[in-house]
């Protein structure tokens, strides 16, 4: 999308204000801006203070060196204990922190205090086999109460944990451990998934015995109770380590800016990035929004975030934000149609759940299965929705709330990515009368901005590049092992500017005529499939690792469910194009995806093709593909080399 093309096409009239009751008693109150505005840097330092640091911090930003910010520098904290001790020692030990359902039925609820002991335990166990600060953990979990465990242990320790999507495949781990140098991996033998065991300890073995590795140990929680191989000497059995493990454990107290975690995620170059996230700062705005847009009531509410672990909202709204806030939670482990096409919202019934918050991506697979579904269980207990990881439609955003919500919870739309930590912009449920898609004001603490190319505030009802103008404190702190593919990446493209560094996400926004925020979608090239980063050249990279591809172009096609499908683009080498049908290595160039990224990146369509259109410089032309995959009329073509091409293109798809 190119920013002359970025504009709203939306007209929206319809506006939904709290109700009075809502207002009255909600969490946030209209003068929480007034606040922020008033002083931004002491309203986050009040924030920050809402935590339990063992050392309190005395300064709160330091921005001498940009783009690398230090939050709440001089203080000290744990994480886990901030999420854990502290809600026992305030004599709340016995409430469930997690209300865990397995996808076969099988159920656990764990206390605070009973979350705090096994988090001591597994934290002197991991201590035991030689973590400490620093220290790189990647992790590799279903959805479980392990997962969260393990994150914790680790944070606790001040060690430094990565998460990896259980959907991810043994490429993927590989690169992510190696780039990362991970002495332990904490797995799985399996996890539930649509009904079957998937197998997720092998993924392991796979990346680790493909050459040289940092990693000493991989520990294997038993879960799918599935078959697997035993390296002896590496591998150890998690319920095995626990064995005689003391639940005494000391939280010591680590500078704010110790690194928490390394998430990676896609950017627009082959080679996922290690987003980096340290302490104090991340744990005050994940604290803090998780409490204010979500109105969390934590006495009396039970709220679900339907997130794997592996992806940044498990990170920031199911462990670290809501158990900070001292919340009761759902955690799930499986797909939302096993064994049934309810079982969400049977477990919403089953466990009273009052906050929901999920993807637009499975509200509309859900709009097209049919309001019966849902309306034959009991949604009452519905009092706040939420949506994340790419635009929501209006008519997505009104179906939430009228269907699931029952036509009076109200609806936050909430934008932010990896790499801001904590939700940026949103509606505040209790204050902002609400706009059917769009995300709408920035938190409280937070300054965005639309700007054109050149750096100019686009002004109301137009479009633009959304930029972040001040430091936040959940900020990512950098690229692992890269400082200039941080500074390239999010800080180069307003660098000119007198009032910078700004901080440019990648997506594209509209300002309507109140000055609301609608986002529009990334305008680089990464896809959005899902609520899934994917980038256009990490899929491309895998398709020319297979012998028979000679070139690739990958682009994201708007998708009725995942709001962006793969579509990828091949020639095939020469040699090898008469052994196969296009069928044929259709099939098997989505299944080689699959295999080297993970199934979420599995082309919706690879289509082989004898040519691809090229600029005179020689760069794919995604724009072009991207409208055929879409069955456009084509765009502009002065820059084509050969124009025949796009109509051969045409023609092997008709
Ligand atoms: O394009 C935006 C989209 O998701 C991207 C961030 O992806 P990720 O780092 O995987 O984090 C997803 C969950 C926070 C953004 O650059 N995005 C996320 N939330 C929204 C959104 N686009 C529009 N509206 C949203 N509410």
């Amino acid at each position: 999308m190119s920013t002359t093309s970025i504009d709203s096409l939306l007209h929206e009239d319809r506006r939904f204000p709290p109700s009075p009751e809502f207002a009255a008693a909600a969490v946030a109150q209209p003068g929480i801006y007034d606040e922020a505005r008033a002083d931004r840097l002491a309203f986050w330092a009040a924030r920050a203070r809402e935590l339990h640091w063992q050392t309190p911090f005395t300064e709160t930003l330091d921005w001498s060196n940009p783009p690398f910010a230090r939050w709440f520098a001089d203080g000290t904290l744990n994480v886990a204990e901030n999420c854990l001790d502290r809600h026992v020692a305030a004599g709340i030990g016995d409430r469930v922190a997690i209300h865990w359902e397995g996808e076969p039925g099988d159920s656990r609820s764990i206390t605070y205090a009973e979350l705090t002991r096994e988090v001591k335990r597994a934290a002197n166990m991991l201590a035991g086999l030689g973590i400490g600060q620093g220290d790189r953990v990647a992790i590799y979990l279903p959805v479980i109460p392990e997962a969260v465990i393990a994150m914790l242990a680790v944070a606790r320790l001040g060690a430094i944990h990565s998460v990896i999507f259980g959907g991810f495949s043994a490429e993927s781990i590989r690169a992510r451990v190696e780039d990362a140098d991970a002495t332990l991996v904490i797995t799985a033998d399996g996890g539930w998934r649509k009904g079957k065991v998937f197998p997720l300890k092998g993924a392991v073995d796979a990346a680790l015995a493909a050459g040289e590795t940092s990693v000493k140990n991989v520990l294997v929680v038993r879960r799918g109770e599935n078959e697997v191989d035993w390296t002896d000497g590496r591998d150890l059995w998690w319920h095995e380590q626990l064995e005689g493990v003391s639940d005494e454990h000391e939280p010591e107290g680590f500078e704010a800016e110790n690194p928490l975690f390394i998430l990676y995620t896609s950017g627009t170059t082959g080679k996922p990035k290690g987003i980096l996230h340290t302490s104090g700062g991340y744990l005050t705005q994940a604290a803090f929004t998780h409490k204010n847009v979500f109105d969390l009531k934590p006495e009396t509410d039970v709220y679900w975030c339907t997130a794997d672990v592996g992806w940044i909202t498990g990170h920031s709204y199911v462990v670290y934000g809501p158990l900070a806030n001292g919340a009761t939670q759902v955690l799930y482990e499986g797909t939302p149609d096993t064994p049934h096409p309810g079982r969400w919202w049977e477990i919403i019934q089953k466990y009273g759940v009052s906050i929901f918050y999920t993807a637009p991506t499975a509200i509309r697979s859900f709009m097209k299965l049919g309001r019966e579904i849902p309306q034959s269980f009991d949604l009452s207990s519905l009092r706040v929705l939420g949506s994340v990881g790419e635009p929501i439609n209006p008519e997505a955003w009104v179906w939430y709330r009228e269907i699931i919500g029952g036509g009076t919870t109200p609806v936050v739309d909430t934008w932010w990515q990896t790499e801001t930590g904590a939700i940026m912009i949103s509606a505040l449920p209790g204050i902002t009368v609400a706009k059917p898609g769009s995300a709408q004001v920035p938190m409280p603490g937070i300054s965005v901005d639309v700007l054109d190319e050149e750096g100019v505030h686009v002004g109301k009802e137009a479009g633009g590049l959304l930029v972040i103008t001040e430091p936040w404190p959940s900020m990512l702190r950098g690229i692992w092992g890269d400082p200039e593919r941080f500074r390239d990446t999010y800080w180069s493209k307003f660098a000119h500017l007198p009032n910078g560094p700004l901080y440019f996400a990648g997506d594209g926004a509209h300002l309507d005529a109140d000055g609301d925020v609608q986002l529009l979608g990334r305008v680089d090239d990464v896809m959005n499939v899902s609520g899934h980063r994917l980038s256009t050249m990490e899929i491309e990279s895998a398709l020319v690792s297979h012998p028979i591809v000679a070139e690739a172009a990958v682009v994201g096609a708007s998708d009725e469910t995942t709001g962006q499908a793969v579509v990828a683009f091949v020639i095939l080498r020469a040699k090898k194009a008469g052994s196969v049908t296009a069928t044929e290595a259709s099939t098997m160039l989505r299944q080689h995806v699959a295999e080297q990224i993970g199934a979420i990146a599995r082309p919706r369509e690879v289509f082989v093709v004898a040519e691809l259109p090229k600029t005179r410089s020689g760069k794919i032309m995604r724009r072009l593909l991207q409208d055929i995959a879409e069955g456009r009329e084509i765009g502009d073509t002065t820059t084509l080399t050969d124009v025949n091409v796009v109509q051969s293109i045409r023609g092997t798809l008709d």
